[in-house]
C-alpha cells in the first residue's frame, strides 16, 4: 500500500510538487497521468526514499519514507526513468550483483524464476550492452521485482519500446499488479486507459482529477472533435450555423472553406455524425470526408484547467488561505 499525504517540494523555489495527496491499495495498478514536467518523477523518487519530501509524508507498506527509508527500499522495487545498467555484466551477473545487495534469499533460485517472469532466461548469459532496448526495459523490471517487494513504482515503463514490446511489458505489469501494489507513470492517455485500475491526473505538480479508466474514457471521448471536409462553393460559412444549431455540437470552427471542425459536447450520449452528414447534404452540398479525432492529452489538460478554474472555489478559500507564501502576504 501506498500513502501520500500533501506531499510538497521545491527545488530551489521552483514548486515542483504541490500538496499531492493519494492511496493506492494491494492489487491495485495506479496511473500518474501527465506531461513533461509535472511532477511524476519527483513524487516517484519521494515514494522510493532516494529523496525526501519539502513538506508532506508518505508511507509505503506502512513505513514512512523519511524516517525509515531503509524499510521503504526493502519494500519497493523501483524502476527509474532511466535506469543505469551495466553494460559489461550480464543479465545474470547484473541480478545477482542486485540480489546480494539486496539480501535476496536462495538467490540462483529467485534469479531464474524472475527471468523467466520476464521472459528473458534464454538470455541470462548476454551482456547487458548488448540487449534491445525492450529487452534492457525488461532486466529493469526483473530488478525491481527481484526481492519480492509489495510495492512496485515504474517510472514510464514502456518509453522507447516499439509497439509489440509495449504490448509485453503491459502484459507483465498486468501480471504483476495482481499481486502487488503498482505505480506507473505515463503520458500516454490509452496506456493509462488500458493498464490502471484508476488514474491520476497531474499537472504543474498538482492533481488535477483521480479517475478510473471509464470516467477517462467518458472525458477523452467528450473530447471529440469531428472533422468535415466538404465540396462545393464556400460551404464552410453556409454550413457553419446549421451544424451549431445541432443538438451535441459546442461550436463549429471554419478553418477553410471547405472544412468545418466540429467540437462536440462533452456529455453527449448519441451519435452525432450520421446528424451532421444530413445536414451537409440537405444543404446542398457534398460530404468528401468525415473524420472523428481525439483531443489530444495536453488538450484534454487544458480542458481540466479551465474546468477548475470554472468551478466556485468554495473549498479553495478555506483551504488556499492558511498557506499563502510570505511574498504573497507582505
Ligand atoms: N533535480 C532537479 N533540479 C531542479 N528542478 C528539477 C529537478 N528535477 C525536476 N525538476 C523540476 O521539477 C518539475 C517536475 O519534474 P519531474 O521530473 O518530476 O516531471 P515529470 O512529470 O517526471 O516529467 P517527464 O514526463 O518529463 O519525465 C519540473 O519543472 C522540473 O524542471
Ligand atoms: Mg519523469
Amino acid at each position: 500500500m501506498i500513502e501520500a499525504r500533501d506531499l510538497t517540494k521545491y527545488y530551489g523555489r521552483r514548486l515542483a510538487l504541490d500538496h499531492v495527496s493519494f492511496q493506492a491499495h494491494k492489487g491495485e495498478i495506479v496511473g500518474f497521468l501527465g506531461p513533461n514536467g509535472a511532477g511524476k518523477t519527483t513524487t516517484m523518487r519521494i515514494l522510493t526514499g532516494y529523496m525526501p519530501p519539502s513538506d508532506g509524508d508518505a508511507w509505503i507498506a506502512g513505513h514512512h519514507v523519511v524516517d525509515e527509508s531503509l524499510e521503504v527500499r526493502r519494500h519497493v522495487g523501483y524502476l527509474p526513468e532511466n535506469i543505469a545498467l551495466y553494460d559489461d555484466l550480464t543479465v545474470w551477473d547484473y541480478l545477482a550483483f542486485m540480489g546480494q545487495l539486496r539480501g535476496v534469499p536462495s538467490l540462483d533460485e529467485r534469479i531464474a524464476e524472475v527471468l523467466e517472469r520476464v521472459n528473458l532466461l534464454d538470455r541470462s548469459e548476454s551482456f547487458i550492452g548488448s540487449l534491445s532496448r525492450g529487452m534492457r526495459q525488461r532486466v529493469g523490471l526483473a530488478q525491481a521485482i527481484l526481492h519480492r517487494p509489495e510495492v512496485l513504482i515504474l517510472d514510464e515503463p514502456t518509453i522507447g519500446l516499439d509497439p509489440a514490446q509495449r504490448v509485453e511489458v503491459r502484459e507483465l505489469i498486468r501480471e504483476i499488479g495482481q499481486e502487488h501494489t503498482v505505480m506507473l507513470s505515463t503520458h500516454i492517455l490509452s496506456e493509462a486507459q488500458e493498464l490502471c485500475d484508476r488514474v491520476l491526473i497531474i499537472h504543474q505538480g498538482r492533481i488535477l482529477a483521480e479517475d478510473t479508466p471509464a470516467e477517462l474514457e467518458l472525458r477523452v471521448r467528450g473530447a471529440q472533435q469531428v472533422r468535415l471536409e466538404v465540396g462545393g462553393e464556400a460551404p464552410a460559412e453556409a454550413l457553419g450555423p446549421r451544424l451549431s444549431a445541432l443538438p451535441g455540437v459546442l461550436r463549429v470552427a471554419t478553418p477553410t472553406p471547405n472544412h468545418l471542425e466540429v467540437e462536440l459536447a462533452p456529455d453527449t450520449p448519441h451519435d452525432v455524425r450520421p446528424a451532421l452528414a444530413r445536414a451537409v447534404l440537405e444543404a446542398g452540398y457534398d460530404l468528401r470526408e468525415m473524420c472523428t479525432v481525439s483531443l489530444s492529452l495536453e488538450d484534454i489538460f487544458l480542458q481540466l484547467i479551465r474546468d477548475e478554474q470554472a468551478e466556485p472555489a468554495d473549498t479553495a478559500a478555506s483551504d488556499a488561505a492558511p498557506t499563502p507564501t510570505p511574498d504573497e502576504e507582505a
